[in-house]
């Protein structure tokens, strides 16, 4: 890309203060659809070049959907029902998770990410040597700023599913919304205590987080709200909590995120319901080639670009430029792994809802990403399942 180049030439000072409009750039003409960029494109400036969620608090987001009332009460929805019913049956209190258990993320028994989570011999032949309590640190910082995203993003799922309740004009499917706004809470709660007591750091929104949240909780178009939430941001996050359930030696991280997981995958599982009908009966071509797109967006969004520039900024802003940070994380082994089982998790899910049609399959093809596509989608895989694959694996 020519602005690639340009900032080869740069200085390196002029470069670190450019680099962030480029991305954003960048982001915000990736997509071909005119309407996406439409949708995108004020989240994109509000997230990537304003920053809103790195100004303090708080950040204050308008929102425009509409609030469906049935005054009918219909069970319209048998397979949400039952939803509803295991939501309720599964309830859990986060007060009993095993608290007092001792977290030392830097001792390497106890590490929350696996030492070979980073590839620190590529970060010395960038010419950074660090020692092996820099290393340890260095995995630590990773560990708090991917929990401190896994909170953020609970609380936009805690406010999307509320917006999701009060908007969808299925009955059944309102009253399985309150159990996830629980669940939710809950979800923001326990990871918000574990950071907070057990990490002491917590890290800033990242930025294209950001724009995902305030584009869906923006949008007036419940469907799209789901989708982002539901199927996008939630599918991402089952599979980022599942690998760290794996990676993770942290007892107590392990048991909570075992907890979470069970949940994670009945809100799957009813974005998948909600959408499924509606995307392929209720939506004009038209409308439903612009969910297909925006889905797309958000996917190469989290896919290249939840890079961890957070932690870039506190350890080597001044050592090494966005680029080759940038590089230097999509190498590393660990993230490598998330990124395969948060699409694993995914692809199917998009299959399912007829997000996928033979027009946009050369697009995930050229992203790496087909290869997910014959995967289980979250209807035909339980909470317990996921567990149980994931201990086996
Ligand atoms: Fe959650
Ligand atoms: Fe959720």
């Amino acid at each position: 890309m020519l602005s690639d180049k340009v900032l080869d030439n740069l200085p390196h000072e002029i470069r670190r203060r450019l680099e962030p409009y480029v991305e954003a750039v960048q982001l915000m003409t990736a997509t071909n659809n005119a309407k996406v960029l439409r949708s995108m494109a004020p989240s994109g400036v509000r997230g990537l070049i304003l920053q809103r969620g790195k100004q303090g608090v708080p950040t204050l987001m308008p929102s425009h959907h509409k609030v469906h009332f049935d005054w009918t009460y219909p069970n319209d929805q048998p397979e949400m029902r039952k939803l509803y019913t295991r939501a309720k049956e599964q309830q859990w209190n986060g007060d009993d998770l095993p608290w007092h258990i001792d977290v030392d993320p830097e001792n390497p028994e106890k590490q929350i990410l696996s030492e070979e989570f980073m590839d620190f011999a590529s970060l010395r032949s960038a010419g950074i040597r660090l020692t092996d309590l820099e290393e340890r640190r260095l995995n630590s910082s990773m560990s708090s700023w991917m929990l401190s995203q896994f909170l953020h993003g609970e609380q936009g799922a805690l406010f999307a599913a509320a917006q999701v309740t009060e908007a969808v004009q299925f009955f059944d499917g309102k009253l399985y919304g309150s159990t996830q706004v629980v669940d939710e809470g809950r979800h923001v709660e326990v990871f918000h205590r574990y950071l907070d007591t057990k990490m002491n750091k917590l890290y800033q929104i990242n930025d294209n987080l950001f724009v995902i949240i305030d584009a869906l909780i923006q949008d007036s178009r419940w469907d799209v709200k789901f989708l982002g939430m539901q199927i996008m941001v939630e599918g991402l996050a089952l599979g980022a909590f599942g690998t760290m359930y794996q990676m993770t030696k942290e007892p107590l991280l392990k048991e909570l995120l075992k907890m979470v997981i069970q949940d994670e995958a009945r809100h799957v599982h009813y974005g998948v319901l909600a959408l499924r009908d509606h995307f392929r009966n209720a939506l004009s071509e038209s409308e439903r080639r612009e969910r297909e797109d925006w889905a797309f967006e958000v996917a190469l969004l989290m896919r290249n670009r939840f890079l961890a520039f957070e932690v870039y900024e506190e350890w080597f802003e001044h050592k090494l430029t966005r680029k080759e940070w940038a590089e230097f994380v999509t190498a590393s082994p660990g993230f490598a792994l998330f990124r395969q089982v948060m699409f694993k998790r995914l692809v199917p899910n998009l299959r399912e809802i007829g997000l996928m049609t033979d027009r946009i399959k050369p697009h995930y093809d050229r992203a790496g990403l087909m290869e997910y596509f014959g995967g289980q989608s979250a209807s035909q895989l339980s909470g317990d399942q996921m567990i149980a694959d994931l201990d086996a694996a």
